[in-house]
């Protein structure tokens, strides 16, 4: 069954007519904005033979249609407005357009809108058609000029301020850019200022805008964002091309954050920070998507997408240059290990699931829905293994040449992977299935030892395999870059890391002139975004979490040492495994290694993962007992480690003032995770305390999780709440902890209790996300067998369509995962899944997803 509003990547054609310039005025007014759009446009030579003039609009009013002056007597669709082919000329002319819009009423938070007394727009990935009539799609570029009418004092769009007065202001962006890298700011808002010159001497000016009450949060977005600047030109030579450079933080905003030419327009949890409000985590976060909002300007801006089939092309590699820079502004071994949890916690669900696609789909219905896991984490993979096979320096040659043949327009997969070919003059051909075919490869790996009197040969043989997902049963071998390190049994490397390309179904690989059988470190750095398959003993995994030269591989042991003593207590009934007891708290009290990477060690892999890990292995996931034995698993550590833990964590406790620096958050995340699992055996005692003396927010809410994790925290919950109830991101935490630390049994009770509070406000996303998010989160708790957790959210799901589809529709992938149970929750889930496809009205978004999941 395909819907009849399906999107085909095969039915890409070049637009009717070219776009030289966009003249916009907009007048503001919160319930009758009016939009006069000019455009010049002639016909595109690269579009054969006379055509209709096609333009895209939605929930338009339209007033007016002039063509050359002449007045038209035109009325739009629903989807648009076509002018005939016989009215218009075969040269240049000017269409004017004017509209009315409504951005009070816009729930949707995409178009033009407004979020709390301000005006913002949101018009990636087809927004713009809800401003005016248009060409909304990548591939028409056109420089725009813009006046802003409206009483409040801040006017800002794209490019540069040409002129402003009282009520007005003008800007003018050069670039020629698609519509969907359009943005207009109109608030009561202050700036954080700063500058910066580019390498060549230009200077430019910087700000971040946020209202009044939030201006001393704005130091460190600014500093990330000057931090980017430099890195790009360091490391890409990109160098900024306007003479301003504005972000603007907004409360209400569906995304994370937004690219616009100019004017990155940012959700206000990725902007503001304090010690006191603010995780580590937050600021990671917040540096990691400054930059990657900064980046976009050459890779998504300069050079953009053709159709959104490329989507990949701009967001898998600014993800993997936003990895590169915080990797390089913090430590590339923990960045690598948190990236590859991300990874296998989003992607690999993903592609073991109904909403399973390639990174490169072929077709959709909405395409706000595919902005996934699959297109940005595996999209990044994807060019990490294009630079480990060709080499630093050819990735480098291929980058220049990207930039140099390209910028200025709208480009494909086929243009990438050829200024790759062009430069390194290797053949891709093969390379290209990690963009078309969906599914995580799965590699099992056979050793062979043969003992010899000029030393032994040891051979190891990689086989693949491609697993079936929805639509594509049969898959070619891909291409598989399998980093290789060889350990002697006395820890020693005989073999430093080498790449292995495996290209067949099955191959080989030997090497010779061996003193002793090795002991092989295989997939570091996780080279590849598949499964390595290897039935290892545990004595062979601590070997590793002792010895290996890899950080990504070493900790990698541990993680698959925790992963199969959990999945042999939940399916075999096993207890908690001695080698794991015994490895892990000598690793977590090695002081010679960062803090970081041991705090990364301690944690355990995610109820959800083990799911996986079950449902992989053709077991049928049971959420309670994964739960008990996850928790069982943390309470024996605990008691090993609980003679070391006050030690470890006194020895934690800075006393100096905070600094948000990896090493000290480092510190933080050790300290805390320490604290979590003394919880378990000291009743609370010390997180109270922690809780009590806590100075900044990672540590607050670190002692909070550990009581709540616990069932304790009753009276932290309240103070925190005195303290916080004013500050609502800081309220975003205290209401998701709540849920997320739910016993499964009261999961849905919880949420419910908190949803009826006034100060649930679920139109605002992240105050959505922070409770339902969390409900679908918790794994025990969303899969209880009552059901009572699915209802919750399908419920949810059902009241937010009607007003911000984009965003339930998003959330509702908390039900992608639903055939991996038991039939009694099968069948619960699907009931939920039926309905809301059931539902008069439903999205296109919301009936796409829902769809997807019922028949994958
Ligand atoms: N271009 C996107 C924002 C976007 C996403 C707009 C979907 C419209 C629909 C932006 O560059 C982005 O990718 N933002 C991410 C964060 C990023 C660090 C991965 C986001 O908003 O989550
Ligand atoms: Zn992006």
């Amino acid at each position: 069954m395909t819907d009849p509003r399906t999107v085909y990547l095969s039915d890409y054609r070049p637009y009717s007519h070219l776009v030289d310039q966009v003249d916009l005025t907009v007048r503001l007014a919160p319930r009758a904005t009016r939009v006069d759009a000019r455009l010049h446009l002639r016909p595109n030579p690269a579009a054969r033979g006379r055509h209709v003039l096609r333009l895209d609009g939605e929930d338009l009013r339209l007033v007016s249609v002039r063509l050359d002056g002449t007045l038209l007597d035109l009325t739009p669709d629903d989807t648009g407005l076509t002018v005939p082919a016989d009215l218009l000329p075969e040269a240049p002319f000017v269409l004017e357009t004017t509209v009315e819009i409504s951005p009070e009423t816009n729930t949707a938070l995409e178009g033009l809108y407004m979020s709390k007394g301000m005006y913002c727009t949101q018009c990636e990935a087809e927004g713009f058609r809800k401003i005016t009539f248009y060409p909304d799609r990548p591939d028409v570029m056109a420089p725009f000029k813009v006046r802003i009418e409206s009483d409040l004092p801040v006017l800002l769009s794209n490019g540069n301020p040409v002129a402003s007065g009282p009520g007005w202001a003008e800007w003018h962006d050069p670039w020629p850019k698609p519509a969907y890298l359009f943005a207009l700011v109109a608030g009561d808002l202050v700036a954080h200022r700063d500058s910066f010159t580019t390498r060549s001497g230009h200077a430019v000016d910087l700000a971040v805008w946020v209202r009044a009450a939030d201006i001393d949060r704005c130091a460190y977005a600014m500093d990330s964002l000057i931090r980017s600047m430099k890195w790009d030109e360091q490391t890409y030579g990109r160098e900024y091309d306007l003479d301003v450079f504005n972000i603007v933080a907004v409360d209400d905003f569906n995304m994370g954050a937004m690219e616009n030419k100019g004017l990155n327009i940012f959700n206000s949890k990725l902007v503001l920070a304090s010690p006191e409000t603010a995780t580590d985590d937050d600021y990671a976060r917040i540096e990691a998507v400054i930059a990657h909002e900064y980046f976009h300007n050459w890779t998504g801006n300069r050079i953009t997408c053709r159709d959104w089939f490329q989507l990949c092309l701009k967001e898998g590699l600014t993800v993997f240059r936003d990895q590169q820079f915080s990797g390089d502004m913090r430590s590339h071994a923990v960045k690598r290990i948190e990236d590859v949890l991300t990874l296998r916690a989003r992607q690999f669900r993903e592609d073991q699931g109904p909403l399973a696609h390639p990174v490169r789909p072929e077709s959709f219905v909405e395409i706000n829905n595919f902005y996934t896991a699959t297109v940005y984490e595996k999209g990044a993979e994807i060019i990490g293994m294009l630079k480990r096979l060709v080499g630093d320096d050819g990735y480098a040659r291929a980058l220049d040449l990207y930039f140099d043949r390209h910028d200025g327009h709208a480009a494909t997969i086929e243009d990438w992977l050829k200024v790759f070919e062009d430069a390194t003059g290797r053949d891709l051909t093969q390379f290209k299935r990690w963009y078309s075919e969906a599914g995580t490869p799965r590699v099992t790996v056979s050793e062979a030892w043969n003992p010899g009197p000029q030393g032994g040969t040891y051979t190891l043989t990689l086989t693949q395999v491609n697993p079936p997902t929805p639509g594509q049963p049969d898959k070619g071998a891909k291409v598989i870059p399998v980093a290789v390190g060889l350990l002697n049994p006395n820890g020693d490397e005989v073999v430093p890391t080498t790449v292995l390309e495996l290209t067949k179904g099955s191959q080989s690989f030997r090497f010779e002139g061996l003193a002793a059988r090795p002991i092989p470190s295989i997939l570091r750095g996780f080279s590849a975004p598949v499964v390595l398959e290897r039935a290892v003993s545990a004595q062979e995994r601590a070997f590793l979490l002792a010895h290996d030269t890899d950080p990504f591989n070493r900790w990698e042991a541990g993680r698959s040492l925790a992963r199969d003593m959990l999945v042999a207590m939940v399916a075999k009934g096993a207890g908690v495994s001695p080698a794991w007891a015994e490895a892990l708290p000598q690793l977590v009290l090695d002081d010679s290694l960062d803090p970081a990477f041991r705090a990364l060690a301690l944690r355990l892999p995610a109820e959800d993962d083990i799911a996986q890990t079950l449902h992989a292995a053709g077991t049928v996931p049971d959420p309670d007992a994964i739960r008990a034995a996850r928790r069982a698993a943390a309470t024996a550590l605990a008691q090993r480690l609980a003679p070391h833990l006050p030690g470890l964590i006194a020895g934690l406790t800075d006393s100096g003032p905070f600094t948000a620096d990896a090493r000290a958050a480092g510190r933080r995340a050790l300290k805390t995770a320490a604290l979590q699992l003394l919880a378990r055996v000291d009743g609370g005692a010390a997180a109270e305390a922690a809780y009590a003396a806590a100075n900044n927010m990672t540590e607050e809410v670190g002692a909070l999780a550990a009581l709540l994790d616990i069932g304790k925290g009753a009276a932290e919950l309240a103070r925190f709440e005195t303290r916080w109830s004013g500050n609502a991101l800081v309220m975003d935490k205290w209401f998701a902890l709540q849920v997320a630390l739910a016993a499964p049994d009261q999961a849905a009770a919880v949420t419910r209790r908190l949803t009826e509070r006034p100060d649930f406000d679920w139109k605002n996303p992240n105050r959505f996300r922070a409770v339902i998010g969390a409900l679908s989160g918790n794994h025990a708790g969303f899969h209880h067998a009552g059901g009572d957790g699915y209802r919750t959210v399908a419920d949810w799901l059902l009241k937010l369509d009607p007003l911000n589809p984009q965003t339930a529709a998003r959330m509702s992938t908390a039900f992608e995962t639903w055939r991996r149970y038991d039939a009694g929750r099968q069948a619960l889930a699907q009931a939920e899944l039926r309905r809301i496809l059931a539902a008069p009205g439903l999205s296109r978004d919301l009936s796409e997803m829902a769809g997807r999941m019922l028949a994958g």
